[in-house]
């Protein structure tokens, strides 16, 4: 949700998007894509024909996404600049977003330069993804095997990209078989997990058949289910309590249990909040969770990063709080980010290089990103195993629209993810 260097499709694509003909010129452009951009992962073909079997099951993790080179900030920001569901810019978007990315793309170059000339996140998502499936074969071999595939919202691969994959792989299409979307945003925010739904929503409908509530799936396509949140997982939070203890053995033992533990999440503009977007009470439950598996044993408060232009967004600022507690003389301080799984450039700059950097303390510290972390790849494959046996669509929390919520988009996309039979309860 890297609200710091705000995106949908640019301009461009767009234009191209909507001249989209018959499905085989999309298939034929799609695949043109896919072999220009790299496909999310490789994988053998699969039949979808053996049956009385579960399997095989795509395991589709979706997030942001970040550019893996410098070439790709421009698109990237265009992308994250367009999207209304996590950018609010209003009927002007598509005009003033290309805007503010272009103006913005050298900085935001160089912020990559400066943490290694890209952004980790596909290397670990796919790596996590992949090491989830492994450990599925074995603790769920009745929905095996388990393919894995990631879909980012703003960069390669995206999701049109990885539907394309899934297609190639035998799923769908007229073969059926199962997929789930399992959202890499443990907490549920209408800005990411939900955009990341719509834009799934949309390419099913352009390339599978749009499918109106109360009709019957068109034949063969694939069947999608939901994991949409996992804010107090135990794995989750086993994984992050794990971190901060490693953090915090690296102060003086008489020190430890005085070191504040700032929980930093990303913020959100305080007109989602108040149209009761579910994010922050979610963080909240994360960082809550985690305390509680800690005994207590640190002060802590829960700040946000990241917030960019005039208007009001939740607070306090992580920057300020560190700033003010070191000006009050508190100066060990473990920074943990509690909203991502992996490491991107909120942590890698944003953090280290300018937080942690700017305290210009050595007592303040960062908490080590999830990345490899077994904890959470084991935890990732626990939730994935018992979505899969208890075989919901979604959970019962996403068929609920935020109160201020007036967007058609999101009551299509909850209808279609909640299954005809539970369209009825999403108003
Ligand atoms: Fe939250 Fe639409 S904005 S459900």
């Amino acid at each position: 949700m890297a609200f710091r260097v705000p995106f949908a499709m640019p301009r461009r694509l767009l234009s191209n998007a909507t001249s989209f003909g018959p499905r085989l010129a999309i298939a034929s452009r799609l695949s043109c894509m896919s072999n220009q951009r790299g496909l999310a992962t490789v994988v053998p073909p699969v039949t979808q024909d053996a049956t009385g079997s579960k399997g095989p099951t795509a395991m589709v993790f979706m997030n942001m996404g970040g550019p893996s080179t410098t070439n790709e900030v421009e698109d990237f920001l265009s992308r994250l600049f367009a999207d209304g569901d996590l950018i609010p810019l209003g009927r002007l978007q598509s005009y003033i977003g290309p805007l503010i990315a272009r103006r913005r793309t050298p900085k935001i170059q160089q912020q990559y330069a400066d943490i290694g000339g890209g952004s980790p996140i596909r290397k670990w998502s796919e790596y996590q993804c992949a090491e989830m499936c492994k450990i599925l074969d074995k603790i769920s071999p009745e929905t095996a095997p388990h393919k894995p595939y990631v879909a980012f919202r703003y960069a390669a691969p995206l999701t049109e990209t990885m539907y394309e994959q899934l297609f190639a792989d035998g799923f769908g299409n007229g073969k059926g078989g199962r997929a789930v979307a399992f959202t890499q945003y443990p907490q549920y925010s209408c800005s990411t997990t939900g955009s990341s739904l719509n834009e799934l929503w949309k390419w099913r409908n352009r390339l599978e058949g749009k499918r109106e509530n109360g009709e019957s799936d068109p034949a063969g396509a694939i069947q999608w289910s939901v994991i949409d949140r996992w804010p107090s997982h135990s794995g989750l939070v086993e994984a992050f309590a794990q971190n901060i203890e490693a953090q915090l053995a690296t102060y003086p033992e008489e020190k430890r249990d005085k070191v504040v533990l700032l929980f930093s999440a990303h913020s959100l503009p305080m007109s989602v909040v108040n149209r009761g977007d579910p994010y922050p009470s979610e963080v909240a439950a994360t960082v809550h969770a985690v305390m509680q598996r800690l005994n207590f044993s640190n002060p802590y408060r829960l700040c946000w990063q990241s917030q960019v232009g005039p208007s009001a967004w939740l607070g306090a600022q992580t920057s300020d709080t560190v700033q003010e507690y070191v000006k009050k003389g508190i100066t060990d301080l473990v920074l943990v980010p509690i909203a991502f799984t992996s490491d991107h450039i909120e942590t890698l700059y944003e953090l280290d290089l300018e937080v942690i950097h700017e305290a210009n303390s050595p007592g303040v510290k960062r908490a080590e990103s999830l990345n490899g972390n077994p904890v959470f790849i084991q935890a990732l494959a626990d939730i994935a195993r018992e979505h899969l046996q208890k075989g919901e669509l979604c959970s019962r929390q996403m068929t609920l629209r935020c109160q201020g919520c007036k967007s058609e988009r999101c009551l299509g996309q909850k209808q279609f993810f909640a299954g005809k039979d539970n369209a009825s309860m999403v108003l």
